[in-house]
């Protein structure tokens, strides 16, 4: 695949920079109620920051599995993706959901595909619209800037309430603990 997205490490520099400079608020009002991290990923990125939420909270951690897992080929894989993508399709989860409705808090941990939320994520969403529940997206990629995923999260979940995200680039998941800590604090846990 030749997406630009792999041969810019400058801008992948800048970006994640951009982010910090945005910053988070100051201050966030305490969460209540219980939480939950429910979670996609493929290489291991994106888990490595909902797990980490999840340990450190002691929140529960669902992790989507699918009922037919993607082509192990890489570049087959991800023409895939772009062509579930384009039609909008869904990609089964066999993951048994439990009951959400005692959740508040719902951490949505996906990494970004094309520009979206992964397509096993917005199966889920597509399912589980989360009405009135507060999410906290977590997010992997490249180097994108994670915008569109956090629209498509809104798009699914227009009852709930979607704060604001952490983001960073999948290369910098397994350093980014004190970042992700701080992000979680800002949150209110
Ligand atoms: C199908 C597919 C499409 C992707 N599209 C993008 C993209 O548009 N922009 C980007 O920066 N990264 C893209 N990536 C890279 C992933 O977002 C990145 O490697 C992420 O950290 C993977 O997370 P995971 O290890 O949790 O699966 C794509 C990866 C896959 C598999």
């Amino acid at each position: 695949m030749t997406h630009s997205f792999f041969s810019s490490r400058r801008s992948l520099f800048k970006a994640a920079c951009a982010l910090a400079a945005a910053g988070l608020p100051a201050l966030a009002q305490a969460a209540s109620g219980r939480s939950i991290v429910i979670l996609f990923s493929r290489t291991g990125n994106t888990a490595f920051l909902a797990e980490t939420v999840a340990k450190e909270k002691g929140f529960p951690l669902l992790r989507l599995q699918l009922q037919k897992p993607y082509a192990s080929n890489y570049s087959d894989m991800t023409d895939i993706a772009r062509d579930e993508l384009r039609r909008d399709a869904r990609r089964e989860i066999s993951t048994r959901i439990p009951d959400l409705s005692g959740y508040s808090n719902v951490f949505i941990a996906t990494p970004l595909w094309w520009g979206h939320a992964s397509i096993p994520m917005r199966t889920f969403l597509k399912d589980h619209p989360l009405a009135g529940k507060n999410i906290f997206p977590i997010i992997t990629s490249g180097s994108s800037t994670p915008e569109d995923v956090v629209a498509d999260i809104r798009h699914f979940c227009p009852k709930a309430s979607v704060r604001k995200e952490f983001w960073v680039p999948g290369s910098r998941a397994a350093g980014s603990r004190k970042e992700l800590l701080a992000w979680l604090k800002a949150s209110g846990f």
